[in-house]
């Protein structure tokens, strides 16, 4: 390799005798040769050109490269010295040359025309760079082996990455997962506890407030028939004044006719508290990831009993219900679904608004509308809602994690969601679940 080239070609005067280069000429490893322009016959040549041509030098004098059997076709002497004529200088041509063994070898020669005694030749100067080309032939193979296998390196590190980062979200996902279900059978335990605890009370105060209605209707029995007899206390108008009084005070026909009133809406009221005593019983026990055949309106329904706290101030449910066979569900996991529906609904609405629930039955599939009339999403935000994490409520309101739980309870059912809003009108998310599981999927 050349590292570094004089720019000052000009002999040093005290050594450039005719001694000096004689002995560079003989010297030389590499080969030179002085031939004649006009028919390239050798003029000289140094021991270098003899251990590469095989030919000794008395041999070589007066003959031709193309003589010796040097070149390996005519047409590389021609391009050789084409080159040659048009700058009068050559360096570090490269051309190939047969050598002693005939072995085709791989050269570079720095040739230039000059004039010795009046005459131009050509004095050439060359080196095989067979083994040079070689050994870089070899580095440069090794190298490009060595950038593949660092490739495939790479390509394979790529890929574990990758895998890891898909293992990766989906233990975040199974971690979510894990919380929400922990969540709601925390909810469910709680559900089932106050269900529980009401229970009792209401039992004993349903059957106390059938026995006060008849003990009632008994003591108005009386009433009755003590205003029937009022003659007898004609004798006696002063008592007759003061019963009349309290009668009066107490505004005894208006309370008569109330008590029965008072006495149905009681009764009333203890058939709501029981049917919301049922809905914390059905929500909780709504068999732990256990498919099952189950109706839809149920789980919704017991689920509205649940969240309706959280909706009633804000808005009127409104329920458009068809006719729904039962689905093969896992029932818990839908009602952790139609409650984040709910909820989001609520959170989207300010004030006064409406919820409506639709249901319907299209060929082997139901599907459930939960539509708001709330602040609706964005488009921006809508590719984004089913992210983990997403959220735009304000810390400590929402974890942003309902959605894409939603999302993966409703992939397990082999259904899925849709979702249509409109900022600022609305918002409808759809639903669709098959009535039966595939075979692999059931239990
Ligand atoms: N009905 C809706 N109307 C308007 N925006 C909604 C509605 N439902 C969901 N969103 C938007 O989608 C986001 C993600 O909802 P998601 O249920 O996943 O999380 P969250 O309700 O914020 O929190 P979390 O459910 O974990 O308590 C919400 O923060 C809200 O911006
Ligand atoms: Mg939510």
């Amino acid at each position: 390799m050349v590292t570094a080239v004089s720019a000052n070609l000009e002999p040093i005067a005290e050594y450039a005798d005719l001694e000096t280069y004689r002995h560079v000429f003989f010297a030389s490893p590499d080969y030179i040769a002085f031939s004649r322009w006009k028919d390239g016959t050798y003029i000289d040549v140094n021991p270098g050109f003899e251990q590469f041509t095989g030919v000794r030098r008395e041999d070589a004098i007066g003959r031709t490269a193309e003589d010796l059997g040097s070149w390996v076709e005519l047409a590389d002497r021609d391009a050789y010295v084409a080159a040659l004529r048009v700058t009068g200088i050559l360096n570090g041509y490269q051309t190939r040359l047969r050598n002693h063994c005939g072995e085709i070898r791989d050269v570079e020669t720095s040739s230039r025309v000059s004039k010795i005694n009046g005459e131009k030749v050509v004095i050439s100067i060359v080196r095989d760079i067979t083994d040079r080309k070689r050994d870089e032939n070899e580095l440069r193979r090794y190298r490009e082996e060595l950038e593949r296998l660092v490739e495939l390196r790479t390509a394979e590190l790529r890929r574990a990455n990758e895998e890891l980062r898909e293992t990766n979200a989906k233990l975040e996902q199974a971690h979510n997962q894990l919380l929400q279900t922990e969540k709601m059978a925390s909810i469910g335990v709680l559900a089932a506890g106050v269900a529980h605890e009401i229970n009792n009370p209401v039992g004993f105060v349903s059957s106390n407030l059938s026995t006060l209605k008849s003990y009632i209707q008994d003591l108005l029995k009386v009433i009755d028939i003590y205003g029937q007899h009022h003659e007898v206390f004609e004798q006696a108008p002063e008592r007759l004044k003061a019963i009349e009084a309290v009668k009066t005070d107490i505004d005894l026909d208006y309370l008569m006719e109330d008590i029965d009133a008072l006495l149905n809406e009681s009764a009333d009221g203890l058939r709501r508290v029981k049917a919301i005593v049922q809905s914390l019983k059905d929500f909780s026990h709504a068999g732990r990831g256990e498919w099952q055949w189950a109706n839809v309106h149920a789980g919704i329904d017991s689920t509205l009993n649940v969240v309706n706290n959280e909706i009633k101030y804000k808005a009127t449910v409104v329920k458009e219900y068809g006719v729904l066979p039962d689905i093969e569900c896992l029932p818990l996991e839908l009602n952790q679904v139609f409650m984040n529906m709910l909820v989001n609904a609520a959170h989207a609405i300010d004030r006064a608004g409406e919820i409506r629930i639709r249901t319907g039955v299209e060929q082997d599939k139901v599907w459930v509308e939960f539509i708001d009339n709330g602040c609706g999403i964005s488009s921006a935000d809508l590719t984004r809602i089913f992210d983990p994490f997403f959220t735009t409520k304000p810390v400590g309101k929402g974890t942003g994690l309902g959605l894409s739980l939603s999302y993966g309870i409703i992939q397990k059912h082999h259904g899925r969601i849709e979702v249509d809003s409109v900022p600022g009108k609305g918002t409808c998310f759809r639903i669709w679940l098959p009535v039966s599981q595939p075979a692999a999927a059931s239990p």
